[in-house]
C-alpha cells in the first residue's frame, strides 16, 4: 500500500508543478519617481543576487551588471555553438582577468546595448538561474553582464535591463519556452504602487474585470532593424502597430498618410516604447497636433500658458477641471485599422503637470527626420493594459483603467 500512496503523492507533485508552470512568470512592475523609468526586481544565481532591471520593450535581451556577482551556477554560453548561433552571436570573444561572469574565453559575444547611455559595449552571453519571488525559478536563463561603468542613465538602484523585444532570448521568449507556454506577456506601468508584467500566464480574455474593454490590432514587422547593431536583412524585432491616422475631439489631424506607414528603408511607423518617457512624433504630425488640441483646449475654456521645455503646448492647471481618468482635456485617438477601431489617450496619459500652476500636453517633438514617426512612450502607457500575443501577433489593449475605476495596481 505505500507503494500506491507513494505513486499518489508522486503524480500530485507533478499535478502540482504542472499547474504552477500553467500560471507562467509574474513580476512586479515599478515607477522610479525621478526618472519615471520602470522596473521589477529578480534574483540570479546561486548566491541570489539581487537584481533590479529596467523593463525594456525595444531590448533584444536581459543585462545585468555582474561586478559583485558570485554564482556557482553560471556558465558562459562557448561560441561555434549551436546555442551561440540561436542567441545571434557572431565569432568569439575572450578576455585576460580571472574567470568570472563577463570574463571567460571562446565565449559567445553579445552586443549590450544601453539606451539612456546610447553606448554599445561588448559583452559575454552566460546563463544561470533566474528566480522570481515565490515563483518556480528559470534554469538556464541566458543574459549578459555589463561593466558597471555602463550603468549611466538608468534610476538610481537599478542595475540591469529586461528585453522584452520579439527574439529567441528575451525573457518571455525564453520562460514560454521552457514550460511549454504560449509566446505571449503583458505589461501593466502604474502610476503608483505596483504594476505587473505577467508572462505566459492565461490570455487576458479571462481576467473579467477588463477584458470587455480590451480591442486588438495586429503587431506589424518594420522589414528593416531598428536595433543598435544588425545584420543586413534582419527585420526590426520592436512592436510596431498600424496606426492610420490621429485624431483630436474627434477632428482627424492633416498628415501626410507616408508618416504612418514604413517604407521600404524602415522608416517612419508607429512603435511602442517603455525607455521614452513621452511619445515623441515627426515634426509634421507633432505641429498640427499641438494646434488643433490648443485650439479643442481653448473651446472648452482652458488657459494657454508660456510652454515649459520639452513642452510646447501648456495650460493653466486651475482652469482645467478634472475627472477620474485624469484632467478634462480634448480626447486623443490612435486610429487603427478596423471598423472605428482607436487607441483613446485620455487626460492622465495625454497631460503631465510640470508645476503646481501647468499642465502641459505631454507629447514631444521627434524632430524632422525620425527614423520612427511616432513613438509611444512610457507616459502614454501608464495605467492602460497591454498584452502582446506573438502567437497570433496581436497587441490587446485597454486604453486607460482609470475610465474604469481600476489600475495596474488593482488587476
Ligand atoms: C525623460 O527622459 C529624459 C531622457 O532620459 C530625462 O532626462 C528626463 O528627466 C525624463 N523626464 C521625466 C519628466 O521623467
Ligand atoms: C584566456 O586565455 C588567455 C591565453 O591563453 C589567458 O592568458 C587568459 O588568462 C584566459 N582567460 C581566462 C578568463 O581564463
Ligand atoms: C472604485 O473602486 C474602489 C475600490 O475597488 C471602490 O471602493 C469605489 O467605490 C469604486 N468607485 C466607483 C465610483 O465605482
Amino acid at each position: 500500500m505505500a507503494y500506491s500512496r507513494y505513486s499518489i503523492l508522486f503524480f500530485l507533485a507533478i499535478l502540482i508543478s504542472a499547474s504552477n508552470a500553467q500560471n507562467g512568470l509574474i513580476l512586479p512592475i515599478r515607477k522610479d519617481a525621478k526618472t519615471s523609468q520602470f522596473y521589477t526586481t529578480v534574483e540570479l544565481g546561486s548566491n541570489r543576487a539581487a537584481i533590479t532591471p529596467i523593463i525594456d520593450l525595444g531590448a533584444q535581451f536581459s543585462w545585468f551588471q555582474c561586478d559583485n556577482y558570485v554564482s556557482s551556477t553560471y556558465s558562459p554560453i562557448p561560441c561555434r555553438t549551436r546555442k551561440c548561433d540561436i542567441v545571434g552571436g557572431i565569432g568569439c570573444i575572450s578576455c585576460d582577468g580571472p574567470l568570472r561572469p563577463g570574463c571567460s574565453n571562446d565565449t559567445c559575444p553579445a552586443s549590450a546595448f544601453n539606451p539612456f547611455q546610447d553606448v554599445l559595449v561588448s559583452e559575454f552571453f552566460g546563463e544561470d538561474t533566474l528566480y522570481a519571488k515565490n515563483q518556480q525559478p528559470v534554469p538556464e536563463y541566458i543574459f549578459s553582464c555589463m561593466q558597471s561603468r555602463f550603468m549611466e542613465g538608468l534610476a538610481s538602484g537599478a542595475n540591469g535591463l529586461v528585453g522584452l523585444a520579439r527574439t529567441e532570448i528575451s525573457l518571455h521568449k525564453q520562460v514560454a519556452n521552457k514550460f511549454n507556454l504560449p509566446n505571449r506577456f503583458s505589461v501593466c506601468l502604474p502610476s503608483s504602487g505596483l504594476g505587473k508584467l505577467s508572462i505566459g500566464g492565461p490570455s487576458s480574455s479571462t481576467i473579467s474585470t477588463i477584458s470587455k474593454s480590451l480591442k486588438a490590432t495586429p503587431l506589424i514587422v518594420n522589414p528593416v532593424s531598428t536595433a543598435p547593431a544588425y545584420a543586413v536583412g534582419d527585420p526590426s524585432d520592436e512592436y510596431f502597430i498600424d496606426v492610420k491616422s490621429i485624431r483630436v475631439d474627434g477632428e482627424t489631424l492633416s498628415v501626410k498618410n507616408s508618416y504612418f506607414s514604413i517604407d521600404k528603408d524602415g522608416v517612419g511607423g508607429t512603435k511602442i516604447s517603455t525607455i521614452q518617457n513621452f511619445t515623441a512624433l515627426h515634426n509634421s504630425i507633432y505641429k498640427p497636433l499641438a494646434r488643433a488640441f490648443t485650439k479643442a483646449a481653448a473651446d472648452m475654456k482652458i488657459k494657454s500658458v508660456a510652454a515649459v521645455e520639452p513642452f510646447r503646448a501648456c495650460f493653466s492647471s486651475d482652469s482645467i477641471s478634472r475627472t477620474p481618468a485624469g484632467p478634462s482635456v480634448p480626447t486623443i485617438d490612435l486610429v487603427l485599422p478596423g471598423n472605428d477601431l482607436y487607441w483613446r489617450i485620455h487626460g492622465a496619459n495625454s497631460m503631465v503637470e510640470v508645476n503646481q500652476r501647468t499642465t502641459c500636453l505631454a507629447f514631444v517633438d521627434g524632430g524632422s527626420n525620425p527614423r520612427t514617426s511616432v513613438v509611444i512612450g512610457a507616459h502614454q502607457l501608464e495605467e492602460n493594459f497591454l498584452e502582446f500575443d506573438l502567437v497570433s501577433s496581436q497587441l490587446k489593449f485597454s486604453s486607460s483603467l482609470l475610465v474604469q475605476n481600476q489600475s495596474c495596481s488593482r488587476l
